[in-house]
Formats: structure tokens, C-alpha cells, sequence
């Protein structure tokens, strides 16, 4: 690794406090009535995490989904406490050299066991299921589309989340049955609502946000936006000025590990292989790349 970011933070303990739950990426820690989430430097590229950690990647997941939450808080109220160091309890501040820019202190909610994707593009499994069936989650869509054209209008899909392997999807209608109508409409409504903001104001920066997976969780009843939101781990992020429908446009996360990992007689299961410098450095420079054009700030 060249010497010109910090090493990845890779593992994470913070001694003396409770783990809540270690994640693919996130080490959640309990507080009682708070939680503190802290994003690693880790990356998964088809449901392993490999070896190697992308410098900062945590820092920069953090600090956009941040920045979502102070733009989105008039749709639906968010987790986020503080992610100011001086706000955070003095346990967590003695530890603000690794914690500080990739931590979040959050409320503690029920989260859903709904993944609450919208899709406002056709690509990966979508497309795969409206060739099929011409349709996405039961909802039938209008014949025709090719591989990552934009829907007519965006489409609520969700996926059970799973504790552990892959999120399978599952109907409206299954969401019913576990919350009710119409906190049912409330999540697949606040869903839409935030992807539809979001995707139009991207578009001014030259990013499509092709799809995006939100969580959210229920603080004495009320709905709540929780875990990250619009960032490239959690979304698909295109570059505007390439994109051509019909093709399998090029995006601004894990692209380059995928394809890199493509070129190997490697069989998707763990181990993962190492990941050349070069892999790494692309693969950061594109996560700070949509940070900066999102947020118009620049990468500290
Ligand atoms: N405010 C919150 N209240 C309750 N749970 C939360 C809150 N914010 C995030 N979480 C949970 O914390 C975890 C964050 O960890 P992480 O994103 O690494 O894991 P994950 O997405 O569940 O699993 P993985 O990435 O391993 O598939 C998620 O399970 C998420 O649902
Ligand atoms: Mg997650």
C-alpha cells in the first residue's frame, strides 16, 4: 500500500464497552438507549469479505450517510445523534483518534426485518427478474425496457433481511403481514419519497442513483430511519455522462474489485484473494469521488 492515506481499519475494539453486533462492515456497540455504530475500512465483494481494507472507506460511508440524514430530516426522522466526538460519551471520546469520522452515535431502535429497496432503474437481480417475469417483486412492469434503462417511475421491492446469507425478496404484501397497512405505505411511501429526493438532486452532481437500499427501525412506535443511507455501499451509483442504456453501466463502488476479482480462477467462497495496491487505491479514489461530487465537500 503507497504510504499516502492511513492503513485500513480493518478491525475494531474498543475495550471496555459492550458489542452489539459485529456487521460485514459496521462494529455496533450498546449503550442502553443509544447505540454507536463505527464503519470499518472493510469491503465484501460478493458476500465475502476480503482480506484487504480500502483506507478511509468507513470515513467516507459515514460522513455521507451523515450528511443524508441533515438533508433528508424533513421526509422521515433519522437515527443520528451526533458524529462530533464532544457529543459522544467520554469512554468513546478517549478513543477519538480511530473512532472520530467513521463513528455515529445513534438512537437505538427495533430495526425492521425489511430491507426497503427502490429501484428507479432496471439492473442486477430487477433486471434478471423482469426478464423472467415481467415483473419485480410482483409488481408487472410495461414490456419493452432494456438492461439499466430508468423506469417510469421508481418501484418499492423489498427483501427480507436475513441474519446471516443472502436477502431474499419478498411482496408488498408480506410487509403487510408484518406491520400492519399502514405502516406498511408508511415505509414503502418514506422509501420512495427519499430515493425520489435523492436521485433528483444526484442528478444535478452527475450521479444516477440506479438503486438504494434503505433500513429503518421503530422507536416507541414511531418510524425511524436507521444504519446508513444513499452511500455507494448501499446504493448504485452511476456516472451520468457514460451512461448508455442497454449496456452494463460502470459504478462508483466496488466495480474495480469485481472486476478484478473476475480475472481470477478464484471460486467466491472464502478465502477471499488479496487485492493489488492499484485495486485498492482505484477503488478508494471512486468512494471519495461520490462523496465529493454529492456533498461538494472535500475529503478530509
Ligand atoms: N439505529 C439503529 N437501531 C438498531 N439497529 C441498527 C441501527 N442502525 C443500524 N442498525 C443495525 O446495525 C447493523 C449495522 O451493521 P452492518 O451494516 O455492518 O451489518 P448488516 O448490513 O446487518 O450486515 P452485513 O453488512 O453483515 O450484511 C445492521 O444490522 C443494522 O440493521
Ligand atoms: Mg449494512
Amino acid at each position: 500500500m503507497s504510504s499516502k492515506f492511513p492503513p485500513a481499519v480493518t478491525a475494531i475494539d474498543i475495550p471496555g464497552i459492550q458489542k452489539f453486533k459485529s456487521g460485514k462492515v459496521r462494529e455496533v456497540y450498546d449503550l442502553g438507549k443509544q447505540l454507536f455504530l463505527v464503519a470499518s475500512d472493510r469491503i465484501s465483494a460478493f458476500d465475502c469479505i476480503l482480506p484487504d481494507g480500502i483506507p478511509q472507506k468507513g470515513t467516507v460511508l459515514n460522513q455521507l450517510s451523515a450528511w443524508w440524514f441533515e438533508q433528508t430530516g424533513d421526509i422521515i426522522r433519522n437515527h443520528m445523534i451526533s458524529i462530533d466526538p464532544k457529543d459522544w460519551p467520554a469512554p468513546l471520546q478517549a478513543h477519538k483518534e480511530l473512532l472520530a469520522g467513521r463513528s455515529i452515535l445513534a438512537h437505538k431502535t427495533e430495526a425492521l426485518t425489511v430491507e426497503c429497496v427502490v429501484r428507479g432503474y432496471l439492473i442486477g437481480s430487477g433486471w434478471k427478474e423482469y426478464q423472467r417475469d415481467g415483473a419485480v417483486s410482483g409488481i408487472t412492469l410495461r414490456p419493452g425496457y432494456q438492461m439499466a434503462d430508468r423506469l417510469d417511475t421508481p418501484i418499492f421491492t423489498p427483501a427480507h433481511k436475513a441474519e446471516s446469507g443472502h436477502d431474499e425478496n419478498i411482496s408488498f404484501e408480506v410487509v403487510v403481514e408484518r406491520y400492519g397497512q399502514a405502516m406498511a405505505e408508511k415505509i414503502r411511501d418514506t422509501s420512495l419519497a427519499l430515493y425520489s429526493f435523492a436521485a433528483e438532486y444526484a442528478l444535478t452532481k452527475g450521479i444516477i442513483i440506479a438503486d438504494t437500499k434503505f433500513e429503518f427501525g421503530l422507536l416507541d412506535g414511531e418510524l425511524m430511519l436507521i444504519d446508513e443511507a444513499l452511500t455507494p455501499d448501499s446504493s448504485r451509483f452511476w456516472p451520468a455522462d457514460t451512461y448508455t442504456p442497454g449496456q452494463s453501466p460502470f459504478s462508483f463502488d466496488k466495480q474495480y474489485v469485481r472486476d478484478y476479482l473476475e480475472t481470477l480462477d478464484w471460486d467466491k467462497t472464502p478465502p477471499a484473494p488479496p487485492l493489488p495496491d492499484e485495486v485498492v487505491a482505484q477503488t478508494r479514489a471512486k468512494y471519495v469521488q461520490a462523496y465529493e461530487l454529492l456533498t461538494g465537500r472535500t475529503f478530509a
